[in-house]
């Protein structure tokens, strides 16, 4: 599915690459909301096409990996209508009740929604086909085949577990009991999807604890479910399956993880002052807020409120002089999306900033640690790069900028380098703008409206 073009003012054909050019920027100052969550926006979409009867969802990310998961939950059996700007209603099925999709799943970019709705469809039996673009394709399925196997499910994949493939789940899912080999939330919720229609208890032990909107989102649609600590830190997650759901409001607050982009860019533009309203603040979300905060940004947390079962803030961000710090390693699910844009942040911290247990990173849209290390070198930054992350010499101020970024269609790196552009001597460039729109699709008018300068520009 091909991304379509930041909304705002910028606009290119599709068969043309899109470059985009940072210019550094006078100060950043104003008050703005960033889309709803991306996880939540799934999940509400997901789970609503379990409950019986019609769920309301506002504040919707209208991103394209999103807008591909509504599309598959019609091909599902779904009633999904959009009333208005993030106002959607879906009509579920129930569990049980999925229909055999007539054409295979496009999910274009993104990995929760492949990955989740394996979990589903596992479930059901009926037969789909998995398809993405070429990053998806690229990145492991086998984390949540060897499980959804193990429950009964049927895969026929690429070699190396790779998409496209096509997946029969199983009429009466076997409950397991699974410990995570890997920290991922996907992978969890996969399981617990699947496990919805199972009989009895399916069991997640997880090792270091992640985003848990699953949990707490499947519990107000009515599922059984339960979080207990075990010996040695671990988490033990239970669902009760042959569950019937029933339909919810779901209000999706704003997504930490694109706030992250113009946090930093306010901290690491001098003098600039703004406010992000309405964040949510879920402690298994707040990594880089944390860490940012250790490094002596100014980050004032405001309005602190509860808002959908999640908690939420305001924050006011203000030019920092920041400090090089060793992050935690037992903090990286926290954070596991934001490490691009904090490794931006350190370019600018005085001394250095050490990112480990972070090797995830390497099998995301891209790899975001040979991808952050390229894009950081080539703007004149020191770097050491880890197997399982990197290490950055800040420059205690500007950073020199001037280079031209690959992407490698990356979201999150597109808009790091972006942000990195505002603060730094030189303008930075990214060779590639379109894939933006997956998770932030007003990113650009938006940064805009901070006062942040950018041009765009195509490369045949
Ligand atoms: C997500 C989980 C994380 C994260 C992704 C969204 C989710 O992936 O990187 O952007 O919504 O469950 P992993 O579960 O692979 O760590």
């Amino acid at each position: 599915m091909a991304p379509r073009a930041l909304s705002g003012a910028i606009s290119a054909p599709h068969c043309d690459a899109m470059s985009l050019t940072a210019l550094p920027s006078r100060t950043l100052s104003g008050t703005i909301c960033v889309p709803g969550d991306k996880s939540i926006s799934h999940r509400a979409l997901i789970f609503g096409t379990l409950a019986v009867g019609k769920t309301e969802i506002t504040g919707l990310l209208e991103g394209e990996d999103v807008l591909a998961t509504a599309e598959i939950m019609r091909a599902l059996g779904a009633k999904v209508e959009r009333l208005g700007p993030g106002h959607w209603t879906v009509e579920g099925v129930g569990v049980g009740g999925l229909k055999e999709p007539e054409t295979a799943l496009d999910f274009g970019n993104s990995g929760t929604g492949a990955r989740l709705i394996m979990g589903l469809v596992a479930g059901h039996p009926i037969t789909a086909t998995f398809i993405g673009d070429a990053s998806l394709s690229k990145r492991p399925m086998g984390r949540v085949i060897t499980p959804l196997t193990e429950m009964g499910a049927h895969f026929h994949a690429r070699s190396g577990g790779r998409m496209p493939l096509t997946l029969t789940g199983a009429a009466t899912p076997l409950p397991i009991t699974y410990p995570l080999p890997v920290a991922s939330a996907q992978v969890k919720s996969a399981i617990l999807l699947a496990g919805l229609n199972a009989p009895g208890q399916t069991t997640v032990i997880e090792p270091h604890a992640t985003r848990d909107h699953t949990e707490r989102m499947l519990r107000a649609f009515g599922a059984e479910v339960s979080v207990e600590e075990g010996p040695k830190g671990v988490t033990i997650v239970r669902i009760t399956g042959q569950a019937e759901l029933h339909p919810s409001q779901v209000i999706v607050p704003a997504d930490p993880s694109s706030a992250a982009f113009p946090v930093v860019a306010a901290l690491t533009t001098p003098g600039s002052d703004i406010t992000v309203t309405g964040i949510m603040m879920n402690p298994h979300r707040v990594g880089l807020y944390t860490t940012l905060m250790e490094m002596g940004a100014d980050i004032e947390v405001m309005n602190q409120r509860d808002e959908s079962g999640e908690p939420v803030a305001d924050l006011r961000v203000r030019a920092s002089q920041l400090k090089g710090i060793e992050v935690p390693l037992d903090r990286t699910p926290s954070m596991i999306d934001e490490y691009p844009v904090l490794a931006v942040a350190a370019a600018h911290a005085e001394g250095k900033t050490i990112m480990r247990g972070a090797a995830e990173l390497r099998v995301k849209e891209s790899d975001r640690v040979a991808a952050t290390v390229a894009g950081l070198r080539v703007n004149g930054l020191h770097v050491e790069e880890f197997d399982d992350g990197m290490a950055v010499t800040g420059t205690a101020g500007r950073v020199p900028g001037g280079g031209h970024v690959a992407t490698h269609m990356d979201h999150r790196i597109a808009m790091s380098f972006i942000v990195m552009g505002f603060g730094a001597e030189k303008p930075v460039t990214i060779d590639e703008g379109h894939m933006i729109a997956t998770s932030f699709p007003d990113f650009v008018p938006l940064m805009r409206r901070l006062g942040a300068s950018l041009e765009s520009g195509t490369n045949s």
